[in-house]
């Protein structure tokens, strides 16, 4: 029986909050908090149970301070943005209270994923007494489950990843993103980069790409090179493996827009004067863009996100393939949202529900592969996510160099 409060209700904080409602038994009493109350109070409509709402602005420290000493919950989920990962981090201490999170923290005003300035607060909250969960979605998170899932069952040793996450998805329109446009076409746009034995390899962005046969009918999709946060809290608590990528599946159509976009300097992030008044040309498009909350209603197909891992078990050589697939239209028949949102949402109440129910414990800041993932592999299995593994005869070949 415990409180939990949920800062964000954009797309992700829908499902958070939806799948949260469903387990009574772990999440007694729920606040649903964010910028504008209104979307806080449209979901709240949705569900079969009550629970309440808050306007909070999670910059602001002292005004979410005082949420969380009014609320008194014993775990904050964050699905707000990035952006607040730190000011959220700062009220859990002032106040006393866990954290988790699905995205690393990032300044607004350079697009940089790193954790360093999370890690940074492990003394801080060993001292408390307080744990803060980071990168509890999908890709981070279930994608670092996985690994630890193959390295405890598959392998003695790992020796390359490549995490691949495919959305197969159709939304109908021209040009959208299927989470918050801001945060994903600042990722996208980034360079890619890479880890080979030690060292970090830049790509220019979205130059290097491959075409992978993804399984269960979903087929060949051309998959780019990026960067993502995983993969620096992998090399840390799994030193062991030599290679690790990260590739994304992009329509061309996505990416014809997005370099007329980029060309006109609409994805800029530093900001300009227009008619007197400074805007950032990335939020101004965001403001323009299909609100990707939105898109569950139009969006058919599926996402497949996995691993792809090869090492060494018995002396033997060893290739796995690990991955979900979710399908949009199943989830908006259930919690009023695509498959993106979805496969994050579910993740992070996992593992809220890992927290509170002592699972996973412990004292200072963690990413979720320093835990046990036999609990929360069930549960992916129980709560909508189902996994599948398949043991290769050798690596794929578009994997191989
Ligand atoms: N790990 C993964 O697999 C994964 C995948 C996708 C997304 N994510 C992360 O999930 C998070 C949520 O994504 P999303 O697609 O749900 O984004 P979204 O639809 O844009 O929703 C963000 C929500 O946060 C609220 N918010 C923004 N600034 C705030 C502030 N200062 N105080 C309080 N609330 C604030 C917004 O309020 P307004 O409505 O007022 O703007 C909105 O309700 C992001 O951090 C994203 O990076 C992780």
């Amino acid at each position: 029986m415990s409180k939990v409060l949920i800062i964000g209700a954009g797309g992700v904080g829908r499902v958070v909050t939806h799948k949260c409602a469903q387990i009574p038994e772990v999440f007694s009493e729920i606040c649903l908090a964010s910028r504008t109350k209104s979307k806080c109070d449209a979901i709240a409509s949705q569900l079969e149970r009550e629970i309440s709402t808050a306007k909070v602005d999670a910059d602001n420290v002292p005004e979410t301070v005082a949420l969380l000493k009014d609320f008194q919950p014993d775990l904050v989920i964050n699905v707000a943005l990035p952006y607040q990962d730190l000011t959220i981090m700062d009220a859990c201490l002032e106040a006393g209270v866990n954290y988790l999170d699905t995205a690393n923290y990032e300044p607004k005003d350079e697009a940089k994923f790193e954790y360093h300035w999370q890690w940074a607060y492990q003394e801080r909250f060993k001292q408390a007494g307080l744990m803060a969960l980071l990168g509890c979605g999908f890709d981070p998170g279930v994608t670092n489950i996985f690994t630890a899932h193959a390295k405890k069952h598959h392998f003695d040793r790992i020796d390359t990843l490549d995490i691949i996450d495919c959305n197969a998805g159709d939304h109908g329109k021209h040009f959208a993103t299927n989470f918050n446009p801001e945060i994903n076409i600042r990722e996208v746009t980034a360079n890619g980069r890479f880890y080979e034995k030690g060292e970090w390899k830049e790509t220019e962005p979205l130059s290097v790409h491959r075409s992978f046969d993804f399984p269960e009918g979903i087929g060949p999709k051309d998959m780019y090179l990026m960067y993502h946060e995983e993969m620096e809290s992998l090399a840390k608590h799994l030193p062991e493996i030599q290679r690790m990528r990260f590739w994304m599946t992009f329509s061309q159509q996505y990416l014809t827009h997005l370099r007329v976009l980029e060309n006109i300097g609409m994805t800029r992030i530093d900001p300009i004067i227009y008619q007197g008044q400074e805007i950032v040309p990335l939020q101004f498009l965001k403001a323009v863009l299909p609100d990707p909350g939105s898109l569950g209603e139009s969006t058919k197909g599926r996402t497949c996100i996995g691993c792809v891992l090869d090492g060494e078990k018995d002396g033997q050589p060893k290739h796995y393939y690990i991955y979900n697939i979710c399908d949009h239209e199943q989830c908006f028949a259930e919690v009023n949202s695509q498959a993106v949102s979805y496969t994050t949402g579910v993740p992070a109440m996992i593992g809220a529900m890992m927290m509170l129910t002592d699972q996973w414990t412990g004292q200072g800041v963690f990413n979720v592969e320093q835990f046990n993932p036999d609990p929360f592999m069930d549960e992916l299995n129980r709560h909508g996510l189902p996994w599948k593994e398949v043991i290769l005869d050798g690596k794929p070949d578009v994997l191989k160099d």
